[in-house]
């Protein structure tokens, strides 16, 4: 049976249609937590998203194909400096008008920002940083939110530097609240890694139920003997 029948099963082919993106990996997201986010991005239609941190655009792939499969309807990006890798793919977008970089640290920009549905955090990780941001998404109403470098903070490597504390911080808080349905994973894989962390936080049940499928697959997934290509 067709692997993409499966909503939560869906994939591209990140290192073929956006070989650009696939440097400095050790900022960027692992190819099992992008494919996460890719599938959550499916979840339902969303009318605008947005994606704080892009670095060299490896998780950003999976809002431009979002977009191409006709799930969200805008894609905002906002980092402090756009790589040219991030900067060609807005030149040469087909989604004219539904796709905006904000060049500016994330506060700033969310503090006269519209509505979300959903906000991929990965920008500054310093918990102070993430409180405002998370402070001024919830003033607008965003409920659901995926959170990466949820562990960095615990990892031996990051013992002498506190500034990985923000995603942590807000995981732990909205892992304490009733208003949050969380799923997280910070598993050691050997040649990946994904113990740095990632969490999806939803206020929607229905979402989070549906989401549980995804972490179920992609957390198990033995992606160099399934998905070779990715
Ligand atoms: C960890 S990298 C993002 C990795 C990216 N999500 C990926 O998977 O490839 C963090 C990014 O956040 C940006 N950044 C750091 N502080 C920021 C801030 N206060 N506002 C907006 N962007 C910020 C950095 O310029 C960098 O590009």
């Amino acid at each position: 049976m067709d692997r993409s029948l499966f909503s939560f099963q869906r994939i591209y082919d990140i290192h073929s249609l956006y070989p650009e993106t696939d440097c400095h990996r050790e900022w960027a997201m692992d190819t099992r937590h992008v494919m996460i986010l890719f599938n959550l991005l499916l979840l339902q239609p969303y009318n605008r998203v947005l994606e704080i941190g892009s670095h060299y655009g490896y998780s950003t792939t999976a809002f431009l194909e979002a977009l191409n499969v006709g799930f969200i309807s805008e894609v905002h990006l906002c980092d402090i400096h756009f790589m040219d890798s991030v900067k060609h793919m807005y030149q040469n977008t087909k989604f004219v008008n539904r796709f905006f970089l904000h060049e500016e640290r994330s506060v700033n920009f969310l503090m006269n920002a519209p509505f979300f549905d959903f906000v991929l955090l990965d920008g500054s990780h310093i918990a102070e940083d993430v409180e405002d941001e998370f402070e001024y998404l919830s003033m607008n109403g965003t409920n659901s939110y995926l959170l990466h470098d949820t562990y960095t903070q615990l990892l031996p490597e990051s013992h002498d530097t506190p500034w990985y504390d923000g995603p942590m911080f807000l995981m732990e808080k909205m892992q304490c609240s009733p208003d949050w349905f969380c799923l997280e994973d910070h598993l050691y894989r050997d040649g990946e890694q994904t113990e740095r962390g990632i969490c999806f936080a939803t206020k929607n049940k229905k979402m989070y139920e549906r989401a549980t499928l995804i972490f179920e697959f992609w957390t198990r997934a033995n992606i160099r003997n399934e998905f070779p290509y990715i």
